[in-house]
């Protein structure tokens, strides 16, 4: 098994990729539904999916022309079967199984935020099992103990809002495009530090759990108890981003001292983020980890992910060939076995 179509269609990005086993990601692209979900303030499920079908055969092809390659030349097909909305999960996981079908090659069915963990695999230097992982994507917000493929332990989760979602809704708030994290950050880069101090909930709870939800209250009596200039939204944009990233660097590094390991991995959308990146840096200088984080491209949803950690599984499992599918749209990462 060398070639792997990797298929990502679990929310509102069609990404496609090639992976070789020996020489590494070949070519990977991606359409954002971004500007299409953007006039209704959110994800909306059925047109999400069917822009995928609009998608998926397209992106394919141009995979396979840029890298020079045939349908025939593919070994397996790899496709994120959950969790995320399931009708977009059904377009990629149909596309997958009737390519595989039709070339009588088998499917690999992969764990999206499986596909997020090792995605740092991807980046040279690449960490080395076993690590901390923090996973911070729009839905979800985990510390991780990862000791191999599918070997993942729970240390903390949010009991509310994902960091994403943190992030996303301060954003609507101060009246910006969704998905705000990043537009967020960038209102913050000019915004100035010690006006606003909105609170960091259960920084001291003594656990690896994590609660964002009071901060977007905390926002909103910002918001609606200040006049909105220009200069105060970018005060309360970087005072919210300055709350989210300080209970996640210091619960990253509450894990790593539970833990005892001397890496820290960062997954997900918010690994985007600039400031956080900066203060773990810092924080890693001083505590002597190591800090890794997927390139840019590969922090938010992506074909490279899923087709990477398909040809991880196509290691240790063994693929299926009946081309019956089954989509999960919640699917809990733990539940996840080497053999899965
Ligand atoms: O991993 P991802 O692409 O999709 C999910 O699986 O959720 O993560 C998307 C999330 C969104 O909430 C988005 O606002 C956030 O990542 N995000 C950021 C940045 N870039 C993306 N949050 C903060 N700063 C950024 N630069
Ligand atoms: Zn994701």
């Amino acid at each position: 098994m060398k070639l792997i179509l990797g298929i990502e269609s679990s929310c509102d990005e069609t990404g496609v990729a090639l992976y070789h086993t020996e020489r590494g990601l070949l070519v990977h692209t991606l359409h954002s539904q971004i500007a299409m979900h953007n006039e209704y303030g959110g994800v909306v499920p059925e047109l999400a999916s069917r822009d995928h079908v609009r998608y998926a055969l397209p992106l394919i092809r141009e995979v396979l022309q840029q890298a020079s390659c045939t349908l025939q030349d593919i070994d397996a097909i790899a496709f994120t079967q959950g969790p995320g909305l399931s009708g977009a999960l059904l377009v990629g996981a149909s596309v997958a199984c009737s390519l595989a079908y039709a070339l009588s090659i088998p499917t690999i069915a992969v764990h999206h935020l499986e596909g997020h963990l090792l995605s740092p695999l991807l980046s040279d230097p690449a960490p080395e099992f076993p690590f901390v992982a923090l996973l911070v994507s729009g839905g979800h917000t985990q510390l991780m103990r990862v000791d191999g493929i599918g070997r993942y332990t729970l240390l903390g989760e949010t009991l509310d809002d994902a960091a994403g979602e943190a992030f996303d809704k301060s954003a609507k708030l101060l009246g910006l495009d969704y998905p705000g994290g990043a537009l967020l950050a960038k209102l913050a880069q000019r915004g100035a530090p010690g006006r606003f101090k909105l609170p960091r909930p259960m920084l001291h709870s003594g656990d690896l759990d994590f609660s964002f939800s009071g901060l977007k209250t905390a926002v909103l009596l910002a918001v609606q108890q200040n006049a909105q200039d220009e200069q105060t939204r970018a005060d309360i944009a970087y005072a919210a981003q300055a709350a989210i990233v300080d209970v996640l660097v210091n619960k990253s590094l509450s894990a790593l001292k539970q833990t005892g390991l001397k890496q820290l991995v960062i997954a997900g959308g918010v690994g985007a983020n600039r400031e956080l990146r900066a203060q773990l840096d810092q924080a890693a200088q001083q505590r002597d980890f190591r800090v890794f984080y997927p390139d840019l491209e590969f922090c938010t949803d992506n074909g490279a992910m899923i087709a990477f950690a398909g040809a991880m599984r196509s290691k240790l499992q063994t693929v299926q060939r009946d081309y019956r599918f089954n989509v999960k749209p919640r699917w809990d990462l733990q539940q996840l076995s080497q053999a899965d």
